[in-house]
C-alpha cells in the first residue's frame, strides 16, 4: 500500500486515529506530575489503560515484548497501541506485527514521510484526540525516532505521565537527528527506562530524579530471544549460495552516510570487499531513494543488494553471518548479544557498551576504512560479553514498574 493510500485509510478494527473525535467535556489530567510526590497516590487496584506508540520499524522489536505481556493480563492491564505510520511499507511496518505477533493497532495516524517538522506536528495533531479519547493513565514511547519525540510531547502536554523505553543514551552529537529526540523525550518523561549504565549518568547529569530511572535491561533483546528459536531454524533466502560464516551483513541509512557523497564511496568499497567475502545489504528505503537518485549500482555476484527483510530472515543472516557493517542502532545491540563481529560505520555511538563489552568497533564515518574489516577480523581476540538485565526478562520489569508506580488519578472536579 503507497504512504497517500495509508495516509487517508483506516484498517479494520483500527480506530480513526486522527479523525477521532474530541471529547470535549473530557476531564483533563490533573496538573501534577508523576515525580511530584504531594500529587501521587498509592497504587490503585483498578486496570491500568496503558497507550503505546509505535512508528518505525526498531519500534515494533521494542515494544512487542511489552504489548504482549500487558495483553496477558487483561484483569490488570488494558493496552492501546497506536502507529504513527512514520514507517508505512509492508517490509518496514506490517511483516514485524506478524512475525513478532503484535496485535493490530487501535489507531492509526498515516503521518507517513515529510520533514521533521512535518512528520512531529502530525504525529502531535493526529495523536491529541487519541490521548483525549482513550484517556489512558500512562504513555508508552520506545526508542529515539520522530514519532517517539512526538508522542512524548503530546501526552505531556496533555499532563499524562510518560514512559521512555530506552531512555538516556546520548552520542552527544546534534547534528544526528535522534539526538534532539532523545533530549527532549527524556526531558517530558516521568519514567525512565533504562538499559545501559552509562544511561543512568547522563540523566542524572542532566537533572533526572534517582526515583524517575528504572534500569529494566533492554527490551529489544528480549524480542530476540523470544524468536531465537524461530531464527535458529532459518534459512535466509538473501545468502543463498553462500557459506555460513562466510559473509558481511550491512545495514547503512543514516543521514550523515546515506544523504551525501560517502554513499558512492561506500559502495565500491563494498563492491572491492566482496572479492574477500560475500556481501548481503537489505537496502533501506531512505538509501535506495539516495542511491536510485545518484544511480549508484553494484556489480558481481558477490554482492547481493536486497530490499528490507523480515526480522527473522535478518536475525538469521546475522547469526549467520561473518561480521555486520551497519550505522543502525539496534543492530549494534543485537550483534552484541550473538557476539556477531559488528564494525559501525560511524563517528560516535549512543550504545558505548556495544564496544566497551561487545562486540561493536567503530570504524568512524569513513567508508575508505571498509577496506580494513578482513584484517580486523583476523586480528580480533576478545568476545564480547552481554551487558547486565540484557536477558530476555526486561518488559518484566518494565510492566513491574508500570504496576507500582505511583500515577496520579483523573480529576475531574478539576476539569
Ligand atoms: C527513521 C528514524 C531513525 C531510525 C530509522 C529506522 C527519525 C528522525 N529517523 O529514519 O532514527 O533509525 O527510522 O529505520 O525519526 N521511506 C519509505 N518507506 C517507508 C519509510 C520510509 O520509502 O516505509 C523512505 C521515504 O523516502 C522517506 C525516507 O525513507 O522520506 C526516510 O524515512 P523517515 O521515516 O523520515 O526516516 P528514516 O531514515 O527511516
Ligand atoms: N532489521 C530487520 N530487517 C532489515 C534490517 C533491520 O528486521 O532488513 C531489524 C534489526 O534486526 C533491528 C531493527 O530492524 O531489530 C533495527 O532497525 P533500524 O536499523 O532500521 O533502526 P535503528 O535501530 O537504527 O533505529
Amino acid at each position: 500500500m503507497t504512504e497517500a493510500a495509508l495516509a487517508t485509510s483506516t484498517r479494520p478494527g483500527m480506530g480513526d486515529g486522527a479523525g477521532t473525535s474530541m471529547t470535549a467535556g473530557a476531564p483533563p489530567r490533573s496538573t501534577t506530575c508523576l515525580t511530584t510526590p504531594q500529587a501521587t497516590l498509592p497504587p490503585m487496584s483498578k486496570r491500568l489503560k496503558v497507550l503505546s506508540i509505535v512508528g518505525t520499524r526498531p519500534n515494533l522489536m521494542k515494544i512487542a515484548p511489552i504489548a504482549a505481556l500487558l495483553e496477558r493480563r487483561p484483569e490488570d492491564f488494558e493496552h492501546v497501541l497506536v502507529h504513527t505510520g512514520q514507517h508505512y511499507d509492508y517490509e518496514m511496518s506490517q511483516i514485524f506485527f506478524q512475525e513478532l505477533q503484535i496485535t493490530e493497532p487501535d489507531h492509526y495516524l498515516g503521518v507517513g514521510s515529510g520533514s521533521h517538522s512535518q512528520q512531529i506536528a502530525r504525529t502531535m495533531t493526529g495523536l491529541e484526540p487519541v490521548l483525549l479519547e482513550a484517556q489512558p493513565d500512562v504513555v508508552l514511547v520506545p526508542g529515539d525516532v520522530n514519532s517517539t519525540l512526538a508522542a512524548a510531547l503530546a501526552a505531556s502536554k496533555l499532563l499524562i505521565p510518560v514512559g521512555h523505553v530506552e531512555a538516556g543514551l546520548r552520542s552527544f552529537d546534534r547534528t544526528m537527528p535522534e539526538e534532539t529526540n532523545r533530549l527532549l523525550t527524556d526531558a517530558v518523561s516521568d519514567l525512565l527506562f533504562i538499559h545501559s549504565p552509562e544511561a543512568r549518568e547522563n540523566l542524572i547529569r542532566e537533572g533526572a530524579s534517582e526515583d524517575a530511572i528504572h534500569d529494566v535491561g533492554n527490551t529489544m533483546i528480549d524480542t530476540l530471544v523470544a524468536m531465537q528459536a524461530r531464527i535458529a531454524e532459518a534459512e535466509p533466502v538473501s545468502a543463498d549460495g553462500f557459506e555460513p560464516g562466510s559473509y558481511l551483513v550491512v545495514t547503512l541509512h543514516r543521514p550523515a552516510l546515506v544523504d551525501g557523497p560517502k554513499l558512492a564511496e561506500a559502495v565500491a568499497q563494498l563492491t572491492s570487499l566482496s572479492e574477500h567475502m560475500p556481501v548481503v545489504f537489505p537496502v533501506h528505503p531512505r538509501t535506495r531513494a539516495a542511491m536510485e537518485a545518484h544511480g549508484l549500482a553494484v556489480s558481481g555476484d558477490r554482492i547481493r543488494i536486497v530490499d528490507p527483510v523480515g526480522y527473522i530472515e535478518f536475525l538469521g543472516l546475522v547469526s549467520r553471518a561473518r561480521a555486520v557493517l551497519t550505522d543502525s542502532g539496534g543492530i549494534q545491540e543485537e550483534t552484541t548479544f550473538l557476539n556477531v563481529p559488528c564494525f559501525t560505520l560511524r563517528d560516535n555511538t549512543e550504545r558505548p557498551v556495544t564496544v566497551t563489552l561487545g562486540s561493536n568497533v567503530l570504524l568512524g564515518l569513513a567508508p575508505e576504512r571498509i577496506a580494513e574489516i578482513p584484517d580486523a577480523l583476523a586480528a580480533r581476540g576478545q568476545l564480547a560479553t552481554v551487558p547486565p538485565r540484557w536477558d530476555g526478562r526486561a518488559a518484566d520489569r518494565v510492566v513491574d514498574v508500570l504496576t507500582n508506580a505511583e500515577l496520579p488519578t483523573w480529576t475531574p472536579a478539576l476539569a
